[in-house]
């Protein structure tokens, strides 16, 4: 079964995390999988809203760990990472998300590019960056104190504090909750419902919501150096390999 299942259903195109076993942690062929798809679908009218979903038990557990170590050994960030991220700054289709478990990392920055965030009552929202001696990356530190002021977003992003479903509502994170069976099919209802409207005026309204990507794409540099930077220090070392090791 490949790690990123990609379907169209209509105008909508689902792009799905599918590695349980390591709860959708993030590989480099799944990061570059999941860039192409979006990359994609710019070329393609019919596709006229994306989807991102996980699993019912987990979002995203983040980016690979065993890959952090590899990165911090080469010096560089993965290029199937950094193709990711821009692609989703660059994206001109309205974004959805269904979300269930944790989000963890990466599985929350994605969701800050989003138009539309469907939770379950178990999703839960945590990026433990400087916990891990990392930065937060994706964009997430221009995005999210604007999203939710800076107060909050220094709880989320360099505290690590954990939001509930109901919390990330309240930060403006998601737009609604539904219990977890219910989650994919009103996903879906959403995405629909964009992919109704006009696709062109869709796209003009959400440019001039989102303003030009230059600033996030710029940022999204900015964090990735100081990523690299983070990726090969003790305090990261110290945390993957606690993590890696840790007893069952
Ligand atoms: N990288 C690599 N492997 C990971 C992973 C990650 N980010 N997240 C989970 N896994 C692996 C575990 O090592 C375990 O593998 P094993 O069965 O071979 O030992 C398997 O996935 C299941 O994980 P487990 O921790 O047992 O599941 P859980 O349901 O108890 O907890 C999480 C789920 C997501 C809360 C927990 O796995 C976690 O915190 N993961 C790390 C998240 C993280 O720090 N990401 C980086 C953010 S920058």
């Amino acid at each position: 079964m490949p790690d990123i299942l990609e379907s169209n259903d209509g105008p909508v195109r689902t792009i799905r995390m599918n590695r349980p076993e390591k709860k959708n942690a993030l590989t480099l062929s799944m990061y570059g999988t999941m860039a192409a798809a979006i990359e994609d679908a710019a070329t393609k009218p019919a596709v006229r809203c994306l989807l991102i979903a996980g699993a019912p038990d987990v979002f995203c557990a983040g980016n690979d760990l065993n890959d952090f170590v590899a990165m911090a050994k080469s010096g560089a960030l993965g290029a199937p990472i950094v193709r990711f991220m821009h692609a989703l700054a660059r994206c001109e289709k309205p974004l959805v998300a269904s979300v269930s478990g944790a989000a963890v990392g990466i599985g929350s920055t994605m969701l800050l590019h989003c138009d539309q965030v469907i939770a379950s009552t178990t999703a839960m929202f945590l990026t433990p960056f400087v916990s891990l001696g990392l930065v937060p990356e994706n964009g997430s530190s221009l995005i999210a104190p604007r999203l939710m002021g800076h107060a909050r977003a220094f709880s989320l992003l360099v505290m690590g504090k954990s939001l509930s479903a109901e919390e990330a509502k309240a930060a403006g994170i998601v737009n609604s909750i539904v219990p977890v069976d219910n989650l994919d099919a009103h996903a879906l209802v959403v995405a629909r419902e964009i992919a109704a409207l006009p696709p062109e005026s869709v796209t003009a309204a959400r440019r001039l919501m989102r303003g030009s990507p230059e600033e996030i794409l710029a940022r999204i540099d900015e964090e990735t150096e100081a990523f690299k930077t983070r990726l090969a220090s003790p305090e990261a070392q110290a945390a993957f390999a606690a993590f890696l090791k840790r007893k069952r």
